[in-house]
């Protein structure tokens, strides 16, 4: 019996002191223990003389090997930490890597910007679907089916019916039918149309401006177009209104503003005539407050919709529309 003791315990110690890690300590004391209920199982072929004895040293073993382990234990706790320092040692002299701060891209600062400045006046933003049916995009801006003006816009249809919006437009309908007047929205978005070119994308962004209320005249639209070309550009920029045609406005005009790069001198940009054309607007036309329930002997609007990108430009002097779709960060990083 002793014999087994002492053997345990030799055997014990020699295994610490080649135990290496953590893991290997954990089994060993695993594995020590469970011999050790083999030596005190042994108990039960002792006299009731031999047992004290027996137990006493099985107690001292016990004991003796608990210290043991726990010496190894911390001597392999601090290897380990010692170990893992050296892993994890950086180089404070290295170079450091160069923090690159994100930045807005111009179509949404300028459409901030845009949100702000009409904000401003009163207007809510609203935001209406990409998915669009025929009838919020065409029909109920006054331009049914085989109306010529569908043509003045290449759809991209998903189903029968069923197309990607070709101007924030459809939005007024949207708004008109579920607000009672008055009414002011800004309803910005993406819009799509099958066109590619210099001034061109087949995605860009537009905002759209609906009032609608009692006594809304044009003037009121020429103001507020006003105020918006001084805030946009500067305090000079005049605005000037053209005739034109749009099925969902009567009278339409196209707005004109005086260039910024000439002051209205002539120059390249404007090419030569001083006004740059940047939005279409008009008063609603009375068969659109019709379609949506809105009596046009009471109530009267205005609404405007201009491309982001094209003020983008304007704003910034960008001469392809392409650099504000292909991501390159050397012109991305001039707006930070
Ligand atoms: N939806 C027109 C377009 O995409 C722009 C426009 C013109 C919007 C006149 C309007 C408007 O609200 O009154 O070309």
């Amino acid at each position: 019996m002793q014999e087994n003791i002492r053997a345990l315990r030799e055997k014990t110690l020699a295994a610490l002191r080649e135990a290496e890690s953590s893991r290997a300590l954990y089994e060993l004391k695993v594995g020590f223990q469970s011999e050790l209920k083999k030596v005190m199982s042994g108990m039960r072929e002792l006299s009731k003389e031999e047992r004290p004895a027996f137990g006493k040293l099985v107690n001292e073993l016990k004991e003796s090997m608990e210290e043991a382990f726990e010496g190894r234990a911390a001597e392999i706790r601090e290897k380990e930490m010692q170990a893992k320092y050296a892993a994890e040692r950086i180089d404070v002299t290295m170079p450091g890597r160069k923090f690159r701060p994100g930045a807005l891209h111009p179509v949404t600062i300028v459409k901030n910007q845009l949100i702000d400045i009409f904000a401003g006046m009163g207007f809510k933003v609203y935001e209406g679907p990409e998915v669009e049916t025929d009838y919020y995009n065409f029909t109920a801006l006054n331009t049914p089916e085989d109306h010529p003006a569908r043509d003045m816009q290449d759809t991209f249809y998903i189903a029968d019916k069923l197309l990607l919006r070709t101007q924030t437009s459809a939005g007024q309908i949207r708004v008109m039918e579920q607000e009672k007047p008055p009414i002011k929205i800004l309803s910005p978005g993406r819009v799509f149309r099958s066109d590619d070119d210099a001034t061109h994308s087949p995605m860009f962004h537009q905002m759209e401006g609906l009032v609608v209320d009692r006594n809304i005249t044009l003037c009121d639209l020429q103001g507020m177009l006003a105020e918006f070309a001084r805030r946009m550009f500067d305090s000079s920029t005049k605005v000037r209104l053209r005739p034109s045609y749009f099925p969902f406005t009567e009278p339409s005009v196209e707005v004109d503003l005086s260039c910024a790069e000439c002051g209205g001198k002539g120059c390249r940009l404007c090419k030569g005539t001083g006004w740059i054309e940047v939005l279409g607007a008009g008063m609603v036309n009375r068969k659109v407050l019709e379609n949506c329930n809105i009596d046009p002997d009471e109530y009267t609007g205005f609404a405007f919709g201009m491309g982001i990108e094209r003020i983008a430009m304007l704003k910034y002097g960008i001469n392809n529309i392409r650099a504000l779709f292909e991501n390159d960060e050397r012109f991305l990083g001039q707006f930070r």
